[in-house]
């Protein structure tokens, strides 16, 4: 699995001759294989870094390296929105083979979407229509795409952010058993910090274009998000907020 070293990432956008800085030096190591969660606010340039990392954004400043990939590759990097945006079209098990429609090996597409199907438990509705899935199934459908397409990375950008607590809970799950099976590495952006600590080994924290603070987080999964240990670590990002919004008072007095 390739991991990730970002220096000094900058990203300055302009509307109406006005600049607006969304990444500001963000220097950030992404471990190969492990699960990093990204939490902060709205407009603090979360999606930004991704669409960098995902190349929809070119224009910037600083470096990305890639580690622990063959030399002059780049790693196979794939993106999961917050809305599913599959094809209507396309029936679920299609929407899933989609990035391997080129295949020559049709018993391996066949195989590998199969398997994906399975693992997501979108088997029975393999053959429906996004227009008669639910949200749920629709996202995991997604998912499945993007695992089907064998990334190296995976950013996920909110993807859970539009689903009923219950939903969310179970692709919560879903996800990091996933995320134990194959062992790819991650960057999952989500501004909700209980999410943050139930899935990342890492969060990072950011606000306003700077990344602000790094925290490694030693708990096995499964999670118990009413343990002391899960608690006090919900209250010290929490606590980070507050400083920040502190801060940001002070500078208006
Ligand atoms: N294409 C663009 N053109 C101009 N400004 C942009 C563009 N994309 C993002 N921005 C600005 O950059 C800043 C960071 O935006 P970004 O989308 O990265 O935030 P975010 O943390 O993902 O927010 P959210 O949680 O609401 O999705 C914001 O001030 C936003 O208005
Ligand atoms: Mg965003």
């Amino acid at each position: 699995m390739a991991g990730l070293v970002l220096k000094n990432l900058s990203k300055t956008y302009e509307i109406d001759n006005k600049k607006i800085t969304a990444l500001k030096n963000v220097d950030l190591t992404v471990s190969p294989g492990s699960f990093v969660t990204i939490v902060g606010k709205s407009g603090c340039g979360k999606s930004t870094l991704l669409k960098i990392l995902c190349d929809l954004e070119k224009n910037f400043s600083g470096t990305i390296e890639y580690t622990h990939i063959e030399k002059n590759k780049s790693p196979k990097i794939a993106i999961v929105f917050q809305e599913p945006r599959l094809m209507p079209w396309l029936t679920v098990e299609q929407n899933m083979a989609f990035s391997l429609q080129n295949h020559k090996d049709k018993a391996y597409v066949k195989q590998i979407v199969s398997e994906h199907l399975n693992l997501l438990g979108l088997y029975d509705f393999r053959k429906a229509y996004p227009s008669q899935i639910s949200g749920g199934m629709a996202q995991r459908t997604a998912l499945g795409r993007t695992l089907c397409y064998d990334p190296e990375i995976i950013l996920m950008d909110e993807p859970l952010s539009a689903l009923d607590y219950f939903n969310r809970q179970k692709l919560q799950n879903e996800l990091v058993n996933i995320f134990l099976k194959t062992g790819k590495t991650i960057l999952f952006v989500t501004h909700d910090v209980e999410e943050a600590i139930y899935l990342g080994q890492k969060i990072v924290v950011m606000d306003n274009g700077l990344l602000t603070k790094v925290v490694d987080i030693h708990m096995d999964y499964l999670r118990d998000t009413s343990s002391t240990q899960f608690l006090n670590l919900k209250k010290y990002i929490l606590n980070i907020f507050n400083n920040i919004s502190k801060e940001e008072k002070n500078e208006f007095l």
